[in-house]
């Protein structure tokens, strides 16, 4: 278990801190990993607000965990934990003073400052941290993605936030490096040696990143119109995604030499020009349709947009073809793709291998399909391998796919791993490997904009797609002009 500590969170009334924050220290409370006398210090901007503050809690936790991990007894301990207090991030007068004072109660302990709050705001709350003398050596900042909106604003809030915090003792979430199949990725490549002699562009055909989600804004409309999916998704997850399947084995396993491996892949991914953005992007908004069985509405009309406003162009699904320049992925395209009101909610990667380079079998054995790693990060966590074998009901040659499959949310018989408790713990403990680099941010970011400044020039216009389907059918015309097909969660 962690040392004891004190983790203060910024916006602590926000949507994020209320959705996943308070949920996985909960989830870290009544799974005894969290240290008796811990104390979560949580700051609303308005008095009201925190008065109230642990009924809105409550009202929370029942909303975003799952049914059985709820009781009664365990919140009336939890909520012991929590100490809510009025602060204006952007007001530094004695509110700020009452803060160094309750975490002055404690002043050898490790101290998380977790910021949910929006990016502008990091540098003048890290001041008044600074000034307010309450960043001691123990000291920790965790800030949430999105880090800026391009490189320029990304590499201006690093360095704001550079002048009170060293590199060290800066965490950069994101939470999909905290998901236990992510890790994972990592074990499977790096400790087995039937897939490291495979994961090159000599076995390989092409790899599929997908993160397709069934939700729509969820109350966030001012914030997502701003980013979109490019910025929200595709320029943290699913790269991220893409280092940790792409980047060579490190010399060692610490969070430096990985870092510096998925920096390389970073600066390797080869430069989608403005003027190619259409040949090898798609972007997508949802309009209305059905999904699961309910009717919904339109993003326009979900954002409140009425019939004389020009329409939000915001794309809502982003679908991307990727080379990486080095000698191990020469001409191996990745295919990325994420959107919001999909079909049905799964994160997975495929790796498609190539086709047996003899047909050994007659036509009548039936077609051969090529090998591909499935590997889910959600809703289940899975890895499954697709091979041809014989149908064992002929007596005669007939081949077919089976599958071996390797599903870790049924051998661990527990509740899907929550990745942002992992975080917050390993934030407590120092563990620095699951968190990001400025240097990955800013390379990320220098890749990202060109394809927006693509957009910004380009007259052709957002595509539509049914809320519940898969997306723009450019999106699928992008890989069938490679002769290619996307694998649809559960549909591989
Ligand atoms: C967040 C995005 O980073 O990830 C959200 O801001 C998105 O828009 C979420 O819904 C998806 O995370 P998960 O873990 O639910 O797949």
């Amino acid at each position: 278990m962690v040392d004891v500590f004190d983790i203060v969170i910024f916006g602590g009334g926000g949507d994020l801190s209320q959705r996943k924050l308070l949920p996985a220290l909960y989830r870290a409370y009544y799974l005894n990993e969290l240290p008796q006398h811990t104390r979560i210090i949580t700051t609303c901007r308005n008095a009201e607000k925190a008065n109230i503050y642990r009924h809105t809690v409550v009202e929370s936790l029942q909303s975003y965990l799952n049914k059985d991990e709820f009781s009664e007894p365990r919140w009336q301990g939890f909520k012991q934990l929590i100490f809510p207090i009025a602060l204006d991030i952007t007001q530094r007068d004695y509110q700020w003073e009452q803060l160094h004072d309750l975490l002055g109660k404690h002043l050898s302990r490790r101290r998380i400052y977790y910021l949910a709050v929006p990016p502008a705001l990091f540098g003048i709350c890290c001041k008044h941290l600074h000034e307010s003398l309450s960043i001691t050596d123990k000291s920790r900042l965790v800030v949430e993605k999105p880090l800026g909106y391009n490189a320029v604003s990304a590499e201006a809030i690093n360095s704001e936030i550079a002048s009170y915090f060293p590199e060290s003792c800066i965490y950069r979430i994101d939470h999909y490096l905290g998901k236990e199949t992510v890790q994972n990725l990592l074990a499977l490549r790096f400790s087995n040696f039937i897939f490291e002699q495979l994961w090159d562009a000599k076995s390989i055909d092409h790899v599929q990143i997908s993160i397709s989600e069934t939700v729509g804004l969820e109350g966030r409309a001012g914030f997502y119109d701003e980013v979109g999916a490019l910025r929200d998704m595709l320029q943290n997850h699913l790269l991220q995604l893409l280092c940790l399947i792409a980047m060579e084995p490190p010399n060692k396993m610490n969070s430096k030499t990985v870092q510096a491996e998925k920096i390389k892949v970073l600066e390797a991914l080869r430069v989608i020009k403005p003027e190619e953005v259409n040949l090898h992007c798609v972007r997508g908004q949802y309009c209305a349709g059905v999904c699961g069985n309910e009717k919904v509405p339109a993003y326009l009309q979900e954002l409140g947009q009425n019939a004389n406003d020009k329409p939000s162009d915001t794309e809502t699904f982003v679908a991307l073809r990727v080379y990486i320049d080095n000698w191990r992925w020469s001409q191996v395209p990745f295919y990325l793709r994420t959107g919001k009101r999909l079909k049905s909610q799964c994160a997975e990667i495929v790796i498609q291998f190539k086709a047996v380079s003899h047909q050994l079998f007659d036509e009548k054995a039936g077609a051969m399909q090529a090998n591909k790693l499935v590997i889910r990060l959600q809703p289940e966590e899975t890895m499954e391998l697709i091979l041809m074998a014989k149908n064992m009901d002929r007596r005669d040659i007939q081949l077919q796919p089976a599958s071996l499959n390797l599903n870790f949310t049924e051998v661990h018989h527990q509740c899907q791993s929550d990745a942002y408790k992992r975080l917050i713990l390993d934030a407590v403990a120092d563990k620095t490997s699951l968190f990001i680099h400025r240097r990955e941010v800013q390379a990320a970011w220098l890749w990202i904009d060109p394809i927006i400044a693509g957009w910004q020039k380009s007259a052709v216009p957002i595509t539509l797609y049914p809320a519940g389907s898969w997306g723009p059918i450019d999106a699928d015309e992008l890989l069938a002009r490679d002769h290619r097909y996307w694998f649809n969660g559960g549909e591989v």
